[in-house]
């Protein structure tokens, strides 16, 4: 079955491979010690929007093990979770398997298990359980029957999607965060340059950094459920839809959201082409219109070093054409993205333009010379300083 993945309206395509499909008569929500969930088997939540299973993007072949949300009306479909973001596994052996101590695993050809949860987080009797809510939460039972605690769930280890439920924050006893980050492109689902934690140092502060770019929410007044760098929040319009909380303790601090109207919000750090934002199911933007460069005036962008060869009507625009001869820098790093190239090229005087060295937008491209149209023969994008 092939896909793509959506935000609603499509403001994010991206596309991914099924690699299997549930028989829905015995889609299932639930494995237990001794089960396992087979490469071409998906689990299903019991209202059928989530679902857990290998897939692919764009066609290649690595595989993840993850969650989706299936929304029909919209035929939205989003990527919510990677269990192994920065090691896919190659071939269409790989499994996921809970043994008897309720260690579940990732099991593939060529490598080590790779482990979802750890042997702290194991118990013999236990379950794991897609819910409605989009958790794949691992429970220990009492003899009773009834739930002695949760071992693990992936609303504790968030990719780069929020949902309602989940938190920022972190617990001071365990040292325990909540944070995302942003695929590093949006075919490369390991950990890329954007990160959005919660700063709780001011009654509680959101904000976004990164590696390289940095901006704040300002601070949230539950009260008006408002942010002050987020204009359009101020609209009573969302105050239905959203409803931000924070919890602060001594043992912990988090910011979270539900939705009262009972309706699912799906907020994505998106990868580098769209800048580190944050953005809802409806193309709201939670952050700054564009890149954070240093000189930004956006609410919200922290002043930063900018080298004094830059100058506060220079940016970057994607140009048709060619960079011919001269000075030339490639740096194969695949743990690079496209806003960490920018940097590298931001920071450089002689640096004109960037471009990834990858088609999967990895890597990184600085070109130090005059730019020439595109020849009938090329017509490449390059990302391009203008002066
Ligand atoms: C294991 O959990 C089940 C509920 O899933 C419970 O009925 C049973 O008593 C538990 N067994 C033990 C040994 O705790
Ligand atoms: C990205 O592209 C490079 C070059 O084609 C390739 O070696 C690498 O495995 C790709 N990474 C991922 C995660 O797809
Ligand atoms: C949190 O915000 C304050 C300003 O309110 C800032 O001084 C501090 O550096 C921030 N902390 C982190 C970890 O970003
Ligand atoms: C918002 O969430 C808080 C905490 O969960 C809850 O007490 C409150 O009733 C909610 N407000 C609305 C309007 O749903
Ligand atoms: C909630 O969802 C319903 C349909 O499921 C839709 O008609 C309604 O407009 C949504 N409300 C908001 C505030 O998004
Ligand atoms: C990302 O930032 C760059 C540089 O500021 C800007 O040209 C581009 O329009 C931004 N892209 C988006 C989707 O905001
Ligand atoms: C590759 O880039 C990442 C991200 O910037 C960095 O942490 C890492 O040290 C780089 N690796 C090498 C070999 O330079
Ligand atoms: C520049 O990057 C784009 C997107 O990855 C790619 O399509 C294009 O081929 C690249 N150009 C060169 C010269 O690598
Ligand atoms: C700066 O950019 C130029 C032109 O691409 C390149 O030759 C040089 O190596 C770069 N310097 C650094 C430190 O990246």
């Amino acid at each position: 079955m092939g896909g793509k993945r959506w935000l609603s309206k499509g403001i994010l395509v991206f596309s991914y491979l099924w690699l299997g499909w549930p028989n829905s008569s015995y889609a299932r929500d639930t494995i237990k010690p001794g089960e396992a969930v087979r490469f071409s088997e998906q689990l299903v939540s019991a209202n059928g929007l989530f679902r857990l299973g290998f897939f692919s993007v764009r066609n290649v072949n690595y595989r993840y093990f993850g969650l989706l949300y299936m929304e029909d009306t919209f035929s939205r479909k989003v990527i919510i979770w990677v269990a192994n973001r920065g090691k896919p596994v190659i071939g269409t052996t790989a499994d996921v398997t809970m043994d008897t101590n309720g260690m579940l695993q990732i099991i593939h050809q060529d490598g080590d298990p790779i482990p979802l949860n750890s042997k702290d987080q194991a118990a013999k009797n236990s379950s794991a359980t897609l819910t409605d809510s989009g958790n794949f939460v691992l429970t220990e039972w009492n003899l009773d029957g009834s739930a002695k605690r949760v071992l693990w769930q992936t609303f504790d280890y968030s990719t780069d999607t929020l949902l309602p439920g989940m938190k920022l924050g972190e617990n001071f006893q365990t040292g325990k965060k909540w944070s995302l980050s942003s695929w590093i492109s949006d075919r490369v689902p390991a950990p890329g340059a954007f990160t959005l934690e919660w700063n709780y140092t001011e009654n509680g502060r959101g904000q976004l950094t990164s590696r390289i770019v940095y901006w704040t929410s300002g601070l949230l007044n539950v009260a008006d459920q408002s942010f002050e760098n987020i204009v359009w929040l101020r609209d009573d319009y969302y105050r239905d839809i959203y409803n931000f909380t924070v919890v602060s303790s001594e043992t912990e601090s988090y910011f979270t959201h539900s939705v009262p109207n009972g309706n699912m919000t799906i907020l994505v750090l998106n990868s580098d082409q769209s800048n580190g934002t944050l953005i809802d199911s409806d193309k709201r933007v939670f952050g700054p219109s564009g890149l954070c460069n240093g000189i930004d005036p956006n609410p919200g962008c922290e002043a930063e070093r900018a080298p004094e060869c830059r100058s506060s009507n220079e940016k970057f625009e994607s140009r048709a054409g060619q960079f011919v001869g001269g000075r030339y820098l490639s740096d194969g790093n695949m743990s690079l993205g496209f806003s960490d190239c920018w940097a590298q090229c931001w920071n450089n005087c002689s640096c004109a333009g960037y471009n990834a060295s990858y088609p999967n937008g990895t890597g990184c491209q600085q070109l130090g010379v005059s730019f020439g149209a595109p020849r009938q023969t090329s017509n490449k994008i390059f990302p391009v300083l203008r002066v």
